[in-house]
């Protein structure tokens, strides 16, 4: 699709199908990370619930300052939010996207499940990831950068060698592509529900839900934080979306952020 293809069809599907809850659209055929597109605009005019699209990036971003391939037939995008709430909560937010990610994917009949925190996984191979970056602090949040990665309709020879044991794609679990903006109407229409839950409050509920949909709880994992290895049983998340692991010791951890493994992969 050449670049400006991509721009209007994707300014028209909007035009058309309009979705409540997203006030601007920003539309884009290649920048260097949707999350730093998004930035940029929240420092300046951005809106609560903006909405940033590329067909394309040359920098995306991961966790932990990993690089996201970005080819094209992927999905790359970042809203900016701005709810009304204290920072204490915010870490929920990635466990809203992998709730609205999973649900989609299963939509469409792949069999995923989420890795705590966010990663979305099909067979042990990472479909889609999730970027939260917040500017404020704890008492005020100013804005949240959600950035969501999500390998849609990319073959395993759009990706570097090294990631081809570890990644798929909608496209290689279903052995066909699927309707771009089909897909990205439902990764909006559930976001939209859980968002909604996550603003009115019910922690409870996208916890039960995110527990439905995630295979951690109640495996063996090993935590890497910046300052931390923590070995345990995975027991629980706690309303911000924190892992809680009960070491060998019986003493309960709270997790707030951390590369998670099973030790049955290890
Ligand atoms: C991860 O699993 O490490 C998170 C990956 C997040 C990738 C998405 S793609 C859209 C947005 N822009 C970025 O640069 N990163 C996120």
């Amino acid at each position: 699709m050449s670049s400006n293809s991509f721009i209007e069809k994707t300014k028209k599907y909007f035009e058309d199908n309009p979705v409540d809850f997203i006030t601007t659209y920003y539309v884009f055929d290649d920048v260097d990370s949707t999350n730093i597109k998004a930035k940029q605009i929240a420092e300046t005019e951005g809106q609560d619930k903006s909405f940033i699209l590329s067909r394309t990036q040359q920098s995306g971003r991961g966790r932990f300052s990993r690089q996201w391939e970005s080819p094209s037939g992927g999905l790359y995008c970042s809203f900016i939010l701005k709810p009304d709430i204290s920072g204490d909560n915010v870490t929920l937010l990635p466990l809203v996207a992998a709730i609205a990610i999973a649900k989609t994917l299963r939509s469409y009949g792949i069999a995923c499940m989420i890795k705590w925190p966010n990663d979305v996984r099909v067979h042990k191979k990472k479909i889609s990831g999730i970027l939260l970056e917040s500017n404020g602090n704890q008492n005020r949040i100013e804005y949240i950068i959600l950035g969501i990665g999500i390998n849609l309709n990319i073959s395993l020879d759009q990706f570097s060698t090294n990631l081809t044991n570890t990644t798929t794609s909608v496209q290689l679990e279903l052995d066909k592509k699927v309707e771009y903006y089909d897909f990205l109407s439902l990764l909006l229409a559930y976001f939209e529900q859980y968002y909604s839950l996550f603003i009115n409050g019910e922690y409870q509920m996208i916890c039960s839900e995110w527990k439905i949909l995630s295979d951690t709880l109640d495996r063996d994992v090993k935590i890497i934080t910046s300052s931390d290895h923590i070995i345990g049983k995975a027991v629980d998340i706690d309303d911000s979306g924190f892992l809680i692991v009960e070491t060998q010791t019986g003493k309960k951890k709270k997790i707030m952020s951390g590369d998670c493994f099973y030790f049955s992969e290890l």
